[in-house]
């Protein structure tokens, strides 16, 4: 295939995604994004903003350091601070960028900047000559350009990229372009930037009116090769271009685009499960690629349709984006090599110590459901392989709640092989459990968001409850997986309190 038909797939979830209001992840769990995004295929991870805080710095200098296959980039604003802070996370990188970013349009200048057209040209140039000093790579992105004066804008690309920017990122900033107007903006770019040839032209496009995706491949189309995006869209506002979407819309319509990427797309809902399960963002069940109903079909002209042939309902083969269906796999009566050789073909990975415990939970799931299907497997070794170890555990719980009494909750835990006991009263059975939870652990965690979704059909479901919680000055999400939802809540919660003390 032709390269100049690659699009360079540029994922900033750690850093714009990371921007979604309640969606920060600590510097453990980017670490377990990047390698996620790495093996993926993803060509650049934008790992963060380090100037804008010590963990920041450390998360960007982390990933840095372990990444090998993907180029690993630092944002930075047109301050010298900031250059030498993104250099400086960035020093060990394999392949490092600097992304630095200026705003543009009118109504930054004038409200935000305060600057005229030709400080802003000036700044822009000198800080990508400052950071072509530290770094070969460097993108630069005249913010809200989808709102600048074109001729201003074709300028400061121009003089960008003769002071040795590499890439030119053009961001639609507040959602605000269409797709004929974003793809006629790539054109005239090319068209009016005499050494555009000299870098690869970018798009970012954040989805405030919907159209982010949209307006990313109409840019793709007209001739960027880089498109900015997260997964499962997350980030400011109404978040940024879903990675998912664009990567299987030039897969899926190759015809139209003409595009590849170098994405392993049977990779992409381990990544967006992942992502979710980190930022406590739940994925809707109609989010088109990674939504639990993104390949159901409920009607029976639709199921008939596809058993007679799947093409005739799926423009996408469920496989190549690693959606594993509601297939039926085991029973209580599947023994151990079975268990793991299901788990191996989901491709999760375990020491066989942790193939024990996750078999023993299992057996008491099996036991309980009569059928254990592939994202009931996935919901308990993620409720088993938490990724903090565990100061308190759940040992036991009684709840008691009706119509015509109050709410009441006993909770047993256990923490360096001690047992404590409470029992508490609450508003529901939840609130109940949690009061006597803060009462045993002696840490009180305000709860800011509580989901509960059903891992599969039936009313033997699974029940996977989501929380945030915050803690003196920090937000943590936490998880836990049940067959019952009092449990799977109050084990959420435990989860959030063990992550909060390690
Ligand atoms: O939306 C935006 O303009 C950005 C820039 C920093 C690229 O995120
Ligand atoms: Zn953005």
């Amino acid at each position: 295939m032709n390269d100049k038909n690659k699009v360079l797939i540029f994922d900033t979830t750690l850093r714009d995604g990371e921007q979604a209001p309640g969606a920060s992840m600590n510097t453990k769990e980017k670490m377990e994004v990047a390698q996620t995004l790495e093996r993926l295929g993803v060509d650049v991870i934008e790992a963060g903003f380090p100037i804008s805080s010590p963990d920041d710095f450390n998360s960007v200098k982390n990933v840095a350091k372990s990444i090998k296959n993907s180029i690993i980039c630092g944002l930075a604003r047109c301050i010298k601070k900031d250059i030498d802070a993104a250099g400086d996370s960035l020093k060990i990188a394999k392949h490092g960028r600097i992304h630095v970013f200026l705003a543009t349009s009118k109504i930054h200048r004038q409200f935000k900047l305060k600057m005229d057209k030709e400080q802003i040209l000036r700044l822009g140039v000198e800080s990508v000559e400052y950071a072509r000093k530290k770094m070969e790579d460097v993108e630069f992105s005249p913010e809200d350009a989808a709102r600048t004066e074109k001729d201003f804008l074709y300028r400061i690309i121009e003089a960008v990229i003769k002071a040795g920017a590499t890439t030119v990122n053009i961001p639609d900033t507040v959602g605000y372009t269409t797709p004929w107007e974003f793809g006629q903006l790539i054109t005239d770019i090319k068209n009016n930037v005499p050494n555009i040839e000299k870098a690869v032209i970018s798009v970012h496009c954040h989805n405030d009116l919907g159209l982010a995706v949209a307006n990313s491949l109409a840019a793709i189309r007209s001739g960027a090769r880089q498109a900015e995006c997260t997964i499962n869209g997350i980030g400011e506002r109404a978040g940024n271009a879903s990675m998912e979407e664009i990567v299987m819309a030039l897969k899926t319509r190759f015809d139209i685009y003409g595009c590849h990427t170098g994405i392993k797309t049977q990779e992409i809902c381990r990544v967006s499960r992942l992502v979710s399960k980190l930022t406590g963002f739940v994925v809707a069940p109609n989010k088109a690629i990674v939504g639990a109903n993104a390949f159901r079909h409920e009607s029976g002209i639709h199921q008939d349709g596809v058993l007679k042939e799947p093409t005739t309902y799926e423009i996408i083969r469920p496989e190549d984006v690693g959606f594993t269906g509601i297939g039926l796999v085991l029973g209580k009566h599947s023994g151990r090599h079975a268990f793991k050789a299901r788990i191996k073909s989901l491709g999760i990975e375990l020491k066989e110590s942790d193939v024990d415990k996750a078999f023993e939970r299992f057996k008491v799931v099996a036991d309980k459901k009569k059928q254990v299907f592939d994202e009931d497997l996935i919901a308990i070794v993620e409720d088993e392989m938490k990724s903090v170890s565990p100061t308190w555990e759940l040992a036991e719980m009684t709840t008691a709640s009706g119509t015509n009494m109050p709410p009441k909750a006993t909770i047993v835990m256990k923490s360096k092989g001690k047992k404590f006991e409470k029992t508490s009263s609450g508003d529901g059975p939840v609130d109940a459990c949690y009061k006597a939870i803060d009462a045993i652990v002696k840490v009180k965690g305000e709860l800011l968001d509580y989901s509960i979704q059903s891992v599969t059909r039936g009313k033997d479901a699974l029940g996977e409850v989501t929380v945030k919680v915050r803690f003196a000055d920090q937000n943590v999400i936490g998880r836990g997986a049940s067959e019952d939802i009092l449990v799977a809540s109050a084990k959420a919660y435990i989860n959030a309190i063990n992550k909060t003390l390690s």
